[in-house]
């Protein structure tokens, strides 16, 4: 029987080793007693009943063996990609990894070498620069221009700072942390920009399902296909359907030339699937998936209004317009305070625990990330709660 999600119901998370509640007083010094968690990007609700039902049957069998046949699983990728974004993919494109930030550190070792550079566009999700310099690679940061309340691409300031040494681009889309779904225009824009300096083109579409109502997301590979012989494509189900803990994505690559050079680091590096992560995503590519997510986003979609009315409220902050995630990209710089300024506000007066801005690259510095995806009780408290801690601007 399927079930209408109730992601009004407030879970207790404390005490499961959830990174984001347990981890909010030992890394922000939010207390555990009241405190709020809106900072790393998973969800505070259950994923869709066919996921518990496929992890359920597994523990009732009981062995946990190898996994052998992953004909189901690439069914489902396909049928997903097809049905949600029309995009028909092959079988053979498609490599399970550990998560997708091991498959972007794959792709770094994949197609680039010690010393190179690789371009990204900042503010942008922090893991990747950690993968790059950890690689020994450098990190070229070419700032999005903010136009209004936007991020726009900026490629006459980007062509000017290419030196020759930039082997990879790493693009998220839709953007983590502006929340911008990229119109083709674009995508092209940044496809023609990785041809113009012969760069790999990976393209983390991870948020692609996590679309405000009314937005239309295009998978690069559709947007510009003349772009296949460098584009390698990351796509998961972890962030829609939170089971961000399964650590399993995918890393399409339609191009042969680029898909051997993939495959040999993953059989040095000897990854091979893990089957609960499989039995999970296999579950959640369903039409049963589908419609939990259809009714995710609509919640979504309250949580951010009723968080962009409260904060816009309050003078000098200022809330990204999301046209996707649910990561909610606030400007401080209105107010006049220092970061830390701004930033204990939000952590000892409001208890809330929200992710850094500088630690996006440049262009974040005067931001902090709040993760909206938490029963709309909280986002409301947390509101009030901000307003609180700034009152003396009102
Ligand atoms: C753009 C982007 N890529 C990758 C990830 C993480 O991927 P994984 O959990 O599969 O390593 C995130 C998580 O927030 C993300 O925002």
């Amino acid at each position: 029987m399927r079930q209408t999600p109730d992601f009004d119901e407030v879970i207790n998370r404390f005490g499961t080793h959830s990174v984001k509640w347990d981890g909010m007083e030992p890394i922000f010094g939010v207390p555990a007693a009241d405190g709020i968690s809106m900072w790393v990007a998973d969800m505070d609700f259950r994923p869709p009943q066919a996921v518990q039902q496929a992890l359920e049957s597994m523990l009732a069998h009981g062995i946990y063996g190898y996994f052998g046949d992953d004909a189901a699983y690439h069914a489902a990728i396909r049928w997903w990609m097809q049905n949600r974004h029309g995009w028909a993919v092959e079988k053979d494109w498609v490599f399970t990894t550990h998560g997708l930030v091991n498959g972007t550190a794959i792709a770094v070792d994949a197609f680039s070498a010690p010393g190179d550079s690789v371009v990204l566009m900042t503010p942008v999700y922090h893991a990747f620069a950690r993968v790059i310099r950890a690689a020994g690679r450098e990190v070229v940061e070419c700032p999005l221009a903010l136009v209004g309340n936007r991020y726009e691409l900026d490629f006459a300031t980007w062509d000017a700072q290419m030196t020759g040494r930039e082997k990879m681009l790493i693009l998220s889309s839709p953007h983590n942390p502006g929340g911008r779904v990229w119109s083709v225009e674009e995508l092209r824009g940044v496809a023609e920009f990785c041809t113009r300096h012969d760069l790999v083109l990976v393209s983390d579409e991870i948020h692609h399902d996590l679309l405000m109502p009314g937005q239309h997301h295009t998978v690069m590979a559709l947007a510009a296909p003349e772009i296949a012989p460098r584009l390698v494509t990351l796509s998961a189900t972890t962030k829609t359907f939170n089971i961000a803990g399964a650590h399993i994505g995918n890393v399409i690559i339609a191009d042969p030339g680029l898909r051997a050079r993939f495959a040999a680091r993953m059989a040095a590096l000897g990854i091979s699937p893990n089957s609960f992560g499989m039995a999970m995503a296999t579950a959640a590519y369903s039409p049963e998936g589908s419609a939990w997510l259809d009714a995710l986003r609509l919640y979504l979609d309250g949580n951010r209004q009723l968080f962009d009315a409260g904060v816009n409220a309050i003078p000098g902050l200022r809330s990204m317009p999301l046209e996707a995630t649910y990561l909610a990209w606030v400007d401080f710089s209105g107010t006049g305070m220092e970061v830390d300024e701004f930033t204990r506000r939000v952590e000892k007066l409001a208890r809330i625990a929200a992710n850094h801005g500088p630690s996006f690259g440049r262009g974040g510095e005067s931001f902090l990330r709040f993760n909206l995806a938490t029963p709309r009780k909280l986002v409301s408290e947390a509101v009030a709660r901000l307003q609180a801690a700034f009152a003396d601007l009102q």
